[in-house]
């Protein structure tokens, strides 16, 4: 396992097209690193830089500390698992796990191999399916296969392009979980490409937002959620979608198409002097005023607003406001809108209501707003005006020591299960502590993991 560092990297296609434009990450060793973005903002160009598949234009490539920008694929010892598995039809499930060792001509003996192959198709359980070919298995167990062949090459890192995203959804929810586990067991630092929220927000101890080839912010999930750097990550991150109003400050009240809204003083005062901005608000800052207690009701603000319509959907509703921009405001939106790759902004506010609301449609209601949640934004340049960097550091430590803690706890319980929770007395290296039962007799590395520590 490895640490992955990129300096200021870059990629320009024939074209002079910089696809990936100075884009600097430290990736720590095991840690799940999530790439998001657009399409086309480049997070496969970027995957495909570190595993060598294409040619760095400039900036540095760090592995363990080395500069690999001119090493060939196979020296980097970094494993690819693609969206579309790439097995081989003729191949069993058994010899396709094997194929990276087969590759290796000479480096492993049978025993070896089959060593490798068994535990890590135990680990993805797929022991009875071994002898099957790849056309009789389901997308979730050749999704195993594939990631069953990266396991085998002890990688020093697994990279991800949209692994899931040929899945159904069930099927996606329940290998998504596999992969998580799977990761935290055997440590091994992770890069991954998805499209997916659920997938983005859930699986990366740190999420990187990317935005045409350049990155926009690096963070915990937690992080970009509640304190994002600008517009674009507030509006990327987040479903449904973050609100964004646009807005004239005075002092502490905003006004809004929606209706007046006062703010707590210190955000209005890190806006002040700015003549229009922009209000962002997650949909569950909202709420019915009615089902608000009393001493609840002032850490915001209430307002009244005729919702067009709701939908109910057990566990919540959602209720859509729409407003009429002023035409500079609406401008603003058309402007904000292809900034952010969407089609247009609709001039309409999403609430998510108590399930047990009985605010409907086409009547007047008050509605109550957590003031103390929302972000303005500045209207030219998206940056968050009330972004409190402190406390988005703090979410991300945070997340790292449950990460550390994470790993610990899987591979103990990893350690139970093989009957060997320490490992042979190797020293606190975390690649020594994930080798199994018997490690030692084959080059000191199992399918858990362990880098050719030992040979
Ligand atoms: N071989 C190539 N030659 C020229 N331009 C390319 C090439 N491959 C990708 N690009 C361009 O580089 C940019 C980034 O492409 P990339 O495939 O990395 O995006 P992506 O973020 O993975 O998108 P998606 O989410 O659609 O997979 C795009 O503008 C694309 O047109
Ligand atoms: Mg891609």
């Amino acid at each position: 396992m490895a640490s992955i560092t990129l300096n200021h990297l870059v990629k320009k296609y024939g074209d002079g097209f910089p696809a990936v434009n100075d884009v600097s990450i430290d990736i720590a060793d095991g840690e799940f690193i999530i790439l998001v973005g657009p399409s086309g903002c480049g997070k496969s160009t970027l995957l495909r830089m570190i595993v060598g598949l294409e040619d760095i234009t400039d900036g540095d490539l760090l592995i363990d500390g080395q500069r690999v920008n001119d090493k060939a694929p196979r020296d980097r010892n970094l494993a690819m698992v693609f969206q579309n598995y790439a097995l081989y039809p003729h191949l069993t499930v058994y010899e396709n796990i094997a194929f990276p060792l087969r590759l290796a001509k000479g480096k492993h003996s049978d025993e070896q191999v089959d060593k490798l192959v068994t535990e890590a198709a135990a680990t993805l359980e797929l022991t009875d399916h071994l002898q099957r070919k790849p056309a009789n298995l389901s997308g979730g167990q050749r999704q195993r296969v594939a990631m069953g062949r990266a396991i085998v090459r002890q990688a020093d890192a697994f990279l991800f392009d949209e692994p899931l995203s040929n899945l159904d959804a069930k099927l996606r929810g329940q290998m998504r979980s596999e992969i998580s586990q799977m990761q935290r067991r055997l440590g091994v630092t992770s890069v991954y490409v998805t499209h997916d929220q659920t997938e983005a927000m859930t699986l990366g101890d740190r999420v990187a937002v990317l935005k045409k080839g350049e990155l926009q912010q690096i963070a915990s999930p937690r992080e970009l959620y509640e304190q994002p750097v600008n517009l674009f990550v507030a509006g990327f991150i987040g479903s449904p979608s973050m609100n964004f109003l646009p807005a004239t400050l005075e002092g502490n009240l905003l006004r809004t198409a929606i209706g007046d809204l006062e703010i707590p003083e210190d955000k209005a005062r890190k806006a002040a002097g700015k003549k229009v901005v922009l209000v962002g608000v997650r949909p569950e800052f909202f709420e019915d005023a009615k089902l608000v207690e009393d001493h609840k009701k002032s850490n915001g603000s209430t307002f009244t607003a005729t919702l067009t319509h709701t939908e109910w959907l057990g566990n919540e509703q959602y209720g859509y406001i729409n407003f009429d921009p002023a035409p500079e405001m609406r401008e603003l939106l058309d402007s904000l809108a292809r900034d952010m790759d969407a089609d247009e902004l609709r001039p309409q506010v999403v609430v998510t209501l108590d399930a047990a609301s009985r605010i409907r449609g086409g009547r007047e209601a008050e509605i109550w707003l957590d003031t103390r949640k929302l972000h303005l934004f500045d209207a030219e340049s998206g940056e968050n005006l009330t972004r409190d960097a402190e406390a988005g550091a703090e979410l991300t430590r945070e997340a790292a020591e449950e990460r550390a803690e994470e790993i610990a706890t899987a591979q103990q319980a990893d350690g139970r299960r093989d009957g060997n929770g320490s490992a042979d007395g190797a020293p606190g290296r975390r690649e020594d502590t994930t080798v199994k039962a018997g490690a030692g007799s084959s080059g000191g590395a199992t399918a858990a993991g362990g880098r050719h520590t030992a040979g």
